[in-house]
């Protein structure tokens, strides 16, 4: 069986085609980064419009590439929420058009459950698990019984652990995204100089906050000498790095020993740090649990995961009519 998959919910346009038997055969990402990084964050209107500019020529190349025409496929994946509502309506649009004209199934899918089975690509999963979602746009924690069950156990009160990082980066004069940059200069940041808080961790709740954080780092950041020089930045970036990674470490784990699961898991953009795999793997292998870090490729957005999460609907017998709306947001637990 044969997948095309299409995501456009937020600032990347991405096309993959996965195939059951032979895993993914290709992932097209067309990256915003540029057209964004001078707003210091995702401007929806631009989005869309980059979309409606990149996506059609995204999908010949990759048919193209292939050998492939419409009528090959087997179904068309496409991510129908959540997200920004004018992106994800021209993924949608897009993938109805092409069903439509191939008489082809079409499948929606739910953005973090791509996120979540993007761990599938690389393997399979001890399930059942606790997945700690992490991007720009959500930090929850999902126990995950079954592909397609699935139950929100913690989530942030305030801003996600990617958007803190995007929004801090702003605060030292650094690109966007934020995540990357402070964990490539956290590694050549001193630890000890900077202490910053770990919010809510004193909580029983299986909640997040991060925008206390965002305040710490901006109060810091105003009672040091300016122009910032380098080694200030990257210590800033390593504490930074430790705080966040710590509470999310403490709650994904939480989780996993309350529901005593079987694996533990990581989903989304910040799920490519390299200082969350490092003590995620670690604290897995002390406490028993089974766990394999997602390739990078396959955390941030990518339709690689969009057409998985679509090969396993579609194999179950799913798909969704012609009139499919999109949602700029959906409670994973109740997506159909
Ligand atoms: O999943 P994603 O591509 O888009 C959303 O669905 O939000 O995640 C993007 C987020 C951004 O906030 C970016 O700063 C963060 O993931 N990110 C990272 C890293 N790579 C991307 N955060 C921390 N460390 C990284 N290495
Ligand atoms: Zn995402």
């Amino acid at each position: 069986m044969k997948v095309l998959g299409i995501e456009t919910s937020c600032d990347d346009t991405s096309v993959a085609l996965y195939d059951s038997e032979l895993g993914v055969l290709e992932n097209l990402v067309s990256s915003q980064v540029d057209l964004h990084d001078h707003f210091g964050g995702v401007v929806p209107e631009l989005a869309s419009r980059a979309h409606l500019v990149n996506l059609l020529p995204l999908i010949e190349v990759l048919l193209e590439r292939r050998r492939l025409a419409p009528a090959d496929l087997d179904g068309v994946a496409v991510t129908a929420g959540p997200g920004l509502i004018g992106a994800l309506l021209v993924g949608l649009s897009t993938a109805k058009a092409l069903c439509w004209s191939a008489r082809k199934p079409l499948v929606g899918v739910h953005h973090i459950e791509g996120h979540i089975l993007a761990n599938l690509l690389s393997g399979t999963m001890d399930l059942p698990a606790t997945v700690l979602v992490v991007s720009g746009g959500h930090t929850e924690v999902v126990l995950m019984s079954e592909v397609g069950r699935y139950r929100r156990l913690g989530w942030t009160l305030d801003d996600a652990a990617g958007e803190c990082f995007d929004k801090t980066a702003q605060l030292m004069g650094l690109p966007y995204p934020g995540g990357p940059v402070i964990d490539r200069l956290a590694e050549r940041g001193r630890g000890g100089r900077f202490e910053l808080p770990r919010p809510l961790t004193r909580d029983p709740r299986l909640v997040f906050s991060f925008s206390g954080l965002k305040t710490a780092v901006r109060v810091l950041v105003e009672s040091l000498p300016r122009p910032l020089d380098d080694q200030t930045v990257a210590d800033i970036c390593r504490a930074l790095r430790e705080a966040v990674v710590d509470v999310l470490v403490q709650r994904l784990f939480q989780a996993a020993r309350e529901h005593r699961v079987r694996g533990v898991y990581l989903a989304g953009g910040v799920a490519a740090n390299s200082w969350l795999r490092d003590r995620v793997a670690r604290e897995a292998a002390a406490g028993g649990f089974a766990f394999r870090p997602p390739e990078r490729v396959y955390c941030t957005d990518n339709a690689a995961m969009i057409a998985c999460a679509g090969h396993a609907r579609l194999a179950a017998g799913f798909s969704d009519p012609l009139d499919l709306d999109g949602f700029a947001r959906a409670p994973l637990a109740s997506w159909r």
